[in-house]
């Protein structure tokens, strides 16, 4: 008879609701894969008294998730609450108690990690995070343990679903932003306040965790460079599509000999590359390493059924580190080998970049642009002009330049008098069309 491991969920919403009920559609075969019968002993959520139509007794259902941490029948805690607070506490408290924790939470995560990760180590507890990045996409077990023999060099990840979405749409509708936007609010894809997804904070925290386990390096979400979707018009969609590119927001982490850069910003991508063809609400990470060369991992980046499959992936492995005896120590590891590598600003990066102008179409246009461009040493590899008079758009693609000496262009090309707008700069990765 197998024993019994009893959970005790945090938050019971999309995915904590999920969860409960994979558990009890595949209760047979977890226990056969596990050792173990996975058992919702107690959940916690904030209207204990509401149904939420999951396989669990009303009576199981509190509203005090401390209670349910410092339960001494409860052997690990499932967070699915969300947010820094209580979420952190509830944590830190489970690790007090000696219970492993399963999370979906990058944001709290990617804030402190550091601090949840030390904690659960010095209480030889697991803390296990699957489904923090990327959904129901296998990334952060690969990484850890299918590559770790490997060296990571680059990553370059869409990932976060709400944006892909509206970029999607974008690009195969024709639609506006904020036309995609509100479709995408419609069909329940993005929130109330989009700023979490348009902004790019939620493929930010993402992508410190990414790069702390990709690069060993301690990333955490404030450190990485982050610009959002708001600035992407119809028009720089229209222009990369004729140029062969499609517009994605990315979640970039390279390695530079001892540096590490990491980074989310939208990005012309060529139309071939495999990225590319990642859409609608679709996430993928494309890794590359030094062994193992270039590899991606595809699938749904979000929703309750997808999300919940990586959590009661890692509550197994809960339970078959249970059943391995207690001597078997924290699997989590994650500081102590952490190293230091600087984390290169975006200033000293370079890219190849797209750029879009509203000019007069005068005698003498050309010639002042391509002035501001070579004083601050940027090359420009093609230009095509579009319209005439007051309507025309100048549009260029740079060769590799520095980051800061085309800041400094656009800012003298904002001054040229025949130049009424730069309207949009984007970095064009991962080669050409
Ligand atoms: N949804 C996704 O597709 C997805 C994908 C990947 C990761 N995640 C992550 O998974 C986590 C959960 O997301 P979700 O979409 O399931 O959120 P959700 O639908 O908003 O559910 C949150 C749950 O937490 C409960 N809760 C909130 N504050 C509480 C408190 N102070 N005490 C006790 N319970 C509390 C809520 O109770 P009530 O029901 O009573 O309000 C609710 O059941 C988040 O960290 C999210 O980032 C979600």
């Amino acid at each position: 008879m197998a024993e019994t491991l009893n959970v005790g969920l945090l938050g019971c919403g999309n995915v904590g609701a999920a969860v409960a009920r994979m558990l009890h559609e595949h209760a047979d075969d977890i226990a056969r894969r596990s050792g173990a019968r996975i058992e919702l002993a107690c959940v916690a959520v904030r209207d204990a008294s509401r149904d939420r139509e999951v396989p669990i007794p009303s009576e199981r259902f509190t509203d005090d998730p401390m209670r349910v941490v410092r339960d001494a029948g409860i052997d690990v805690i499932v967070e699915l609450i969300g947010g820094v607070e209580p979420a952190r506490s509830l944590i830190l408290a489970a690790f007090a108690e000696g219970k492993s924790v399963v999370t979906a939470n990058k944001e709290l995560l990617s804030r402190h990690g550091r601090e949840l990760f030390a904690a659960a180590a010095r209480a030889g507890a697991d803390l296990l995070y699957e489904a923090s990045v990327g959904g129901g996409i296998p990334l952060i077990r690969p990484l850890r343990e299918s590559l770790a023999g490997d060296r990571i060099t680059r990553f370059m990840g869409i990932v976060n679903g709400t944006t892909n979405y509206i970029l999607t749409r974008m690009t195969e509708a024709e639609l506006s932003l904020d036309e995609a936007l509100a479709e995408a609010q419609s069909l329940g894809f993005a929130e109330a306040d989009p700023a979490a997804d348009v902004e790019g904070y939620d493929a930010a925290a993402k992508a410190a965790i990414l790069a702390t386990i990709a690069f060993d390096v301690p990333v955490a979400a404030g450190d990485v460079y982050r610009e959002g979707i708001t600035g992407i018009g119809a028009d720089d969609i229209a222009f990369a599509r004729r140029l062969g590119y499609v517009v994605k927001l990315l979640a970039i982490g390279e390695v530079m000999k001892d540096e590490v850069s990491v980074r989310v910003h939208p990005a012309m991508i060529p139309g071939d590359h495999p990225l590319a063809a990642v859409r609608e609400s679709f996430n993928a990470v494309f890794i590359e390493g030094e062994k193992v060369g270039s590899l991606m991992l595809y699938g749904l980046g979000a929703g309750g059924d997808p999300t919940a499959a990586s959590v009661v992936g890692d509550l197994i492995e809960l339970a078959r580190n249970r059943s391995r005896g207690p001597d078997r120590g924290a699997t989590v590891g994650h500081v102590e080998h952490l190293i230091t590598r600087r984390l290169k600003p975006v200033d000293e990066l370079s890219a190849q970049y797209y750029i879009l102008m509203q000019v007069a179409d005068r005698p003498g246009v050309l010639a002042a642009i391509a002035t501001a461009f070579a004083r601050h040493e940027v090359s420009i590899k093609s230009v095509w002009q579009e319209g005439h008079g007051r309507e025309a758009q100048l549009v260029l693609i740079t060769h590799r330049a520095g980051e800061a000496g085309l800041r400094a262009c656009v800012a003298e090309l904002r001054g040229i008098d025949t130049v009424e707008a730069v309207s949009s700069v984007i970095r064009v990765e991962a080669g050409e069309p």
